[in-house]
């Protein structure tokens, strides 16, 4: 049977564009996929072949409203079995100290079972309808990932990781293993028989990739049409490692590979060079911008505005574990802040805060309806998904979350339609997310209010 909405309803169109419904409708047909969204519910039946009889009411109380699901657009499945942990060293050593040895364990099929059970749930409790996973460098434990993704209902993107240099003894493959692994898993999961997670080509990072190993990628991902996702210009000493090896831009070595293509997203750009970030946006290049881990592992304050000045589009990403949190309500939240600490940056002559270039006075803050672009239609066209999801146009399908402010964020009075949003995005956390759903199936219940 059919479902409709009623009541406050929001999503975004692009960058700048919001848009909203108060006393609105949505309708989803039985197969998950909105047929209608609107101000005036009463007109769109009267011209739709469907009678009020054949639509199941859902009527949204004052303090709630629908939105589309999240997307993170970069996170790292297995890492959520250190999140929160181990956030004191920068990048290259964090890798070698706790990232490393945890991902190696992987190659425990049990284990790989318990911590994916666990990423999924924690994912879909906080509203994360869409997720771009980095699982390991392990083929059979990446399709658990996979089957997981799917038994649970979440739309997701999952690949296994490849790398076949500068890593240690203990976790590394040779190139041909990679390659063949990553084929492999591939035809594994065109078997699982489900349109709602499909694989995308994970080369860990430049640094971890031999020039054969990138190319083979770029092959295979040509061939079959693939996602793509990687890691680019994240930290100072990571990209001085790249460009030695490579002995040209960070961006340039995926290129060179084939690997930046219109289904390519790229985590962090925090550090990227004018000309690279040309080259991204030349090929339809995405960035998942990843605000809590820029912050946790010191690789600095990525500038979004940049970015998205330059024709790049940018999500967001959690980067867990990296990141110490698995929800994108709270990467809205980071990427708010650390674009404010931008701003004083480039106002204010702050004193260590050192070169000329940093200095933009006509610097724009970031608003928190640009944020929930990020975090909904931006995230899904960054993973290359905005013709199934990231808003509620008519014929995508209906992802979508089921807010209710007045679970633990208390409303003193009835709040309009930018004000409950603005209070979500705030001072909401997943308690305030009482439904989940993709498409068009419940996949979190209603909590009790408290
Ligand atoms: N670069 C290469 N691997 C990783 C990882 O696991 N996390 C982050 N944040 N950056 C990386
Ligand atoms: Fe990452």
């Amino acid at each position: 049977m059919a479902t409709v909405f009623l009541g406050t309803i929001v999503h975004t169109k692009s960058f700048s564009e919001f848009e909203s419904f108060e006393s609105g409708f949505l309708a989803v047909d039985d197969k998950g996929k909105i047929i209608g969204v609107g101000h005036d519910y009463q007109a769109w039946l009267s011209s739709s072949p469907l009678q009020a009889k054949d639509l199941a009411e859902i009527r949204l109380s004052e303090h709630q409203f629908l939105m589309p699901g999240f997307v993170d657009c970069h996170i790292h499945a297995p890492q959520f079995a250190q999140v929160g942990l181990g956030l004191d060293m920068p990048l290259l050593d964090w890798l070698n100290t706790y990232t490393f040895p945890l991902e190696a364990k992987f190659s425990d099929q049990q284990f790989a079972q318990e911590v994916y059970q666990s990423v999924v749930e924690a994912t879909l409790r906080c509203g994360t309808t869409l997720a771009s996973y980095f699982a390991t460098n392990h083929l059979e434990s990446t399709l658990i990932l996979a089957r997981e993704a799917v038994r649970q209902g979440q739309r997701a993107l999952v690949g296994k990781i490849c790398s076949d240099c500068n890593s240690p003894s203990f976790y590394v493959e040779t190139t041909e293993e990679s390659a063949s692994a990553t084929l492999a898993f591939v035809e594994e999961m065109g078997k699982l028989g489900s349109p709602l997670v499909l694989p995308t080509i994970t080369p860990r990072f430049a640094l971890s990739c031999s020039k054969a190993l990138l190319k083979d990628l770029g092959d295979i991902a040509k061939r079959f049409d693939l996602h793509v996702q990687s890691h680019i210009s994240e930290n100072l000493a990571e990209i001085e490692v790249v460009k030695g090896i490579f002995r040209t831009s960070y961006a340039a070595a995926y290129d060179e590979a084939g690997l930046l293509t219109n289904k390519t997203v790229m985590a962090h750009g925090v550090h990227l060079e004018d000309d690279e970030i040309a080259l991204l946006k030349n090929r339809g290049c995405s960035v998942a911008h990843c605000p809590a881990s820029n912050t946790m592992l010191s690789s600095g304050l990525c500038d979004v505005q940049r970015l998205v000045g330059a024709g790049v589009t940018v999500g967001l990403g959690t980067d867990v574990s990296g990141g110490n949190s698995v929800s994108i309500q709270d990467a809205m939240l980071r990427a708010l802040d650390v674009s404010k600490h931008l701003d004083v940056f480039k106002k204010q002559n702050i004193r260590g805060t050192g070169e000329a270039k940093t200095q933009d006075p006509s610097y724009v803050q970031l608003k928190y309806k640009q944020a929930l672009y990020m975090a909904t239609l931006g995230g899904a066209k960054a993973l290359a998904m905005d013709h199934l999801t990231g808003n509620f146009a008519v014929g995508k399908e209906f992802d979508a979350l089921l807010v209710d402010v007045s679970v633990v964020t208390h409303p003193l009075r009835r709040l309009n339609v930018d004000e409950l949003v603005e209070k979500f995005i705030y001072t909401g956390c997943d308690r305030n997310i009482v439904e989940v759903f993709v498409a068009g199936k419940r996949v979190k219940r209603g909590s009790q209010p408290e």
